[in-house]
């Protein structure tokens, strides 16, 4: 029998069904604009897409095969919501690498960070309640928690990363408009996504210090603290302030991000609740991503791989940098100089509305995320833009700058 896929179903209004939240959820432009960038044509720096040619598709290709072979049968069972131990104990002591007290019993297994942000606000955030974060932001974060009532305080982000002393006064103004504290105070310490921006050891400091006479706790969002291209790792907050603080991280960056693979290190007195709430969510992340994943991890291969991404990105960036300084109108325009991940952030004369400005960039075939979608109360970053350096390979780099440079020249009326 020959079924018909085309057949048209009868519509109904589903708007008296939908939930109060779903008012408040917002389509997140940059997804949007994927779609819109998947035209072959398009030079995308919208993304924040890692460089697939450097997927190892030989390693996940043999551990699939391995894990099949010789585990297949648990490896294709469902697990416990915890995820699969030996995953848990290696990630356990690569964070004992870098300063964070975390034991097994700390580490919990995510279908990305990005379900960490929702598990997160799912058990921490009331209706009405309010986070304090930098301005610009993750805007999944906000997407996360905009479906739970979350509101914004937000502070300033400058070329050191957030202004720690603006949190005091976040926090009264918090206290002052709601009548209750703020929940947590959200960060992004290391290659910021948008801004790119690198918080100081000083910074850090002094953020522990502040939200430790505020009783304030910390969500440390740390996707990108493996890609830096130079300098000194910093400690990561949660050294500081290990009973305070929710670490999150994840191999998007560093192996793939199709695999959907994050985690959480958190206090072990929130870990049953967030237990709780994953098993609501999904049961439990894929058991068989996280064997391969932990195959591909303890035969060795990621500290080699994740040192050869960070040449690639080094370069790409200095690519990028070095073409705005060809192409772009400089005397106007300025940008940060990120010491790793992903992004960089520039700022584009005022009289330039960069979500307007898309418009002309995409008639040129450059695509960039505007930087307004990444403050959560809509208050800024009219003039500002988030420029992805790991997804094209250099050729396009250039090309895709050079059109962007121009596109903005012929907008200040300069050509
Ligand atoms: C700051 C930040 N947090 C979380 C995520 C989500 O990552 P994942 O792919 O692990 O869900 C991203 C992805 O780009 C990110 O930039």
């Amino acid at each position: 029998m020959n079924l018909d896929l085309t057949r048209e179903v009868p519509k109904i209004d589903w708007g008296p069904y939908l939930a109060n939240r779903t008012e408040q959820m917002k389509s997140s432009t940059i997804r949007e604009l994927l779609k819109l960038t998947q035209q072959p044509d398009i030079i995308s720096f919208a993304g924040g897409l890692p460089a697939p040619e450097f997927f190892p598709l030989r390693e996940v290709e043999e551990a699939c095969r391995y894990v099949v072979q010789s585990e297949g049968t648990v490896a294709l069972q469902y697990s416990p919501t915890e995820g699969y131990r030996p995953l848990r104990e290696f990630l356990a002591r690569t964070m004992h690498k870098y300063g964070i007290p975390a034991v097994p019993e700390n580490v919990l297994l995510t279908s990305g960070s990005q379900q960490a942000l929702d598990l997160i606000g799912k058990i921490l955030i009331n209706e009405g309640d309010y986070v304090i974060t930098s301005r610009p932001t993750y805007l999944g974060a906000i997407q996360a928690w905009n479906s739970y009532g979350a509101r914004y305080h937000t502070v300033n982000l400058d070329d050191g990363g957030m202004v720690v002393d603006e949190i005091e006064h976040a926090y009264e103004k918090v206290l002052e408009d709601s009548k209750r504290p703020p929940k947590f105070i959200y960060v992004l310490p290391n290659f910021h996504n948008p801004a790119g921006t690198t918080l100081s050891l000083e910074r850090r400091k002094k953020l522990v210090e502040v939200t430790g006479r505020l009783n304030l706790p910390i969500i440390e969002d740390d996707p990108y603290g493996q890609l830096r291209f130079e300098g000194e790792d910093i400690p990561p907050i949660c050294t500081f302030a290990p009973e305070r603080t929710i670490y999150l991280s994840t191999f998007s960056k560093t192996l793939t991000p199709g695999l959907r693979l994050g985690w959480i290190v958190c206090p072990e007195a929130l870990m049953r609740r967030i237990v709780m709430a994953k098993q609501g969510a999904d049961l439990h992340t894929g058991t068989f991503v996280q064997y391969v994943a932990n195959d591909i991890c303890q035969r060795g291969f990621l500290r080699p791989h994740v040192e050869r991404l960070r040449q690639v990105y080094r370069e790409r960036r200095d690519i990028m940098l070095d073409a705005m300084e060809e192409f772009w109108p400089v005397e106007q325009c300025r940008w940060t100089h990120p010491l790793g991940g992903l992004f960089l952030w520039a700022q584009v004369p005022e009289v330039i509305n960069t979500t307007d400005f898309l418009q002309k960039a995409l008639v040129e075939k450059v695509a960039y995320v505007p930087g307004s979608s990444f403050y959560p109360n809509a208050d800024g970053g009219f003039d500002a833009m988030r420029l992805n350096f790991s997804f094209c390979p250099p050729e396009a780099i250039v090309e895709g700058t050079r059109r962007l440079g121009i596109a903005l020249k012929k907008e200040l009326g300069m050509v």
